[in-house]
């Protein structure tokens, strides 16, 4: 499995006020927002490209387009704090919901929702979820893609701990992790420290 670990001083700055507990959910909105815009940046980097021409005001010029078709899978509710940051960089990417909740008690997840684009085969699927913790959220999601036809598919975080990266090396070896931190360990009710609490939570305000 590989590991990205998005290092730039915005990333840092933006983290810093993410963990604030004083942060409000309209601001914690906003900084996810960002957060996902510098993740989803590194993620995209390696994308091919498919040489093009334009008419500039004064003269036809090469240019060059996306060229894959890119799949954004958010994992709901706290994945959707990333969505709108993914389609302000990729537009046309297609969309697909999973519905994943953790059992308060177990910490083990549970699928309750699925809508995925058809034929995955060719796509490369970003799948969107912000807290990648015991890593059995995103196994399942993982899974639930590659039994949908994904050959690739890169799972975009804003805070990963390192007994869910573990997780996923044995699990899905095959996947790409890009997170903007590791952070150091998860408590005893398995939420990440130092972490930024419930994502989902203080995003949404419940
Ligand atoms: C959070 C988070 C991940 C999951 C990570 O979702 O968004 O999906 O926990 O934990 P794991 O790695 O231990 O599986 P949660 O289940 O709290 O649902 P929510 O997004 O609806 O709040
Ligand atoms: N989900 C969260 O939102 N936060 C954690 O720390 C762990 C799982």
């Amino acid at each position: 499995m590989e590991l990205h670990v998005v290092c730039h001083p915005l990333v840092d700055d933006v983290l810093a006020a993410l963990r604030d507990r004083r942060t409000e959910p309209a601001e914690f909105r906003r900084l996810a927002h960002r957060a996902s815009l510098l993740v989803a940046a590194e993620a995209t980097r390696d994308l091919p490209t498919r040489e093009t021409e334009v008419e500039t005001p004064l003269e036809t010029t090469r240019a060059r387009l996306l060229g894959p078709r890119v799949v954004a899978v958010p994992v709901l509710r706290a994945g959707l704090g990333m969505l709108d940051a993914f389609l302000e960089l990729v537009p046309s990417a297609e969309v697909g919901y999973f519905g994943l909740e953790r059992n308060e008690q177990t910490a083990v997840a549970r699928r309750y929702y699925e809508k995925v684009p058809r034929e995955l085969g060719e796509a490369v699927v970003y799948l969107l979820d912000p807290m990648l913790a015991t890593g059995g959220s995103a196994a399942m999601a993982l899974e639930g893609l590659q039994g949908r036809g994904a050959r690739e598919v890169r799972l975009l975080c804003i805070v990963a701990a390192p007994e869910g990266v573990a997780y996923l090396e044995k699990t899905c070896p095959g996947a790409q992790v890009y997170t903007a931190a590791l952070d150091r360990q998860l408590n005893d009710r398995k939420y990440i420290l130092p972490g930024l609490g419930d994502f989902g939570d203080r995003l949404f305000g419940t």
